[in-house]
């Protein structure tokens, strides 16, 4: 039995182009999988800390013992939350992202979230043997495999505007350099751009999204 992540970066709920195309992914991959565990985090309605200046201070230190007893009960509460949204990534098979691009990026709650699970020590190590992956560490996180479903009202995935397309790039970059090499997308893309064209974009992603959710 796998775990899948299902992280939607979106204010709404329902009914856009990545959260359609999320949606119809999920609900083949549970047909498909039906023992499997999909765990939905909505990353504007679940509890994730910022990276404030109290988590900082706290980074990579235990959350038992002195130093952590004499916190406040609000800086323990978020250090622990972090620790929960760290473990719950590390324990996942697998992990779908669905978000829009704004202003050729992804909502500011997808950065707090890698944030949270690209952790020194945890998510990544140092290298032992020589230098090796970048700046010298390696991600543990080889096992996973990822696909990510981007939104955007122009063609970013090739073309003129692939050069600021940092959402989707960005993304894989993070990704890789936790160790995570099987990285797939679903672009829906350029809705904006061609009007009369959007709802066959639209369904091509849902069909594709349902033959990868076969696979996947
Ligand atoms: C604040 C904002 C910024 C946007 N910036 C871009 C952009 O940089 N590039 C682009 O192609 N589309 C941009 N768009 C258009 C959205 O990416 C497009 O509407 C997409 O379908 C949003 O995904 P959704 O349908 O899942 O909400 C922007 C939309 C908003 C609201």
């Amino acid at each position: 039995m796998a775990t899948v992540l299902y992280i939607t970066a979106h204010p709404f709920q329902s009914d856009t182009y990545s959260l359609s195309v999320g949606a119809q992914f999920i609900q083949t991959y549970r047909e498909v999988n039906p023992n499997d565990e999909v765990i939905h985090l909505d990353l504007y309605r679940m509890d994730l800390p910022q990276f404030d200046a109290d988590l900082l201070r706290r980074r990579g230190q235990p959350l038992s013992g002195p130093s952590f007893d004499e916190l406040s009960d609000e800086t323990k509460a978020k250090a622990i939350r972090m620790r929960e949204i760290l473990d719950q990534f590390m324990a996942a098979d697998k992990i779908v992202i669905a978000n829009p691009v704004w202003n050729y990026l992804f909502p500011p709650v997808l950065i707090t979230y890698l944030n949270a699970v690209i952790v020194p020590g945890q998510t990544f190590t140092r290298a032992d043997n020589g230098r090796r992956g970048l700046g010298g560490v390696i991600g543990t996180q080889q096992s996973k495999k990822v696909l990510h479903i981007q939104a955007s009202g122009t063609v970013l995935s090739h073309g003129e505007f692939q050069e600021v397309e940092y959402s989707h790039s960005y993304l894989k970059a993070a990704l890789k350099f936790i160790g995570i090499e099987d990285i797939q997308a679903i672009y829906v893309e350029g809705t904006s751009e061609m009007p009369d064209q959007a709802e066959r974009i639209k369904e091509d992603a849902i069909q594709q999204a349902i033959e990868m959710a076969k696979q996947f």
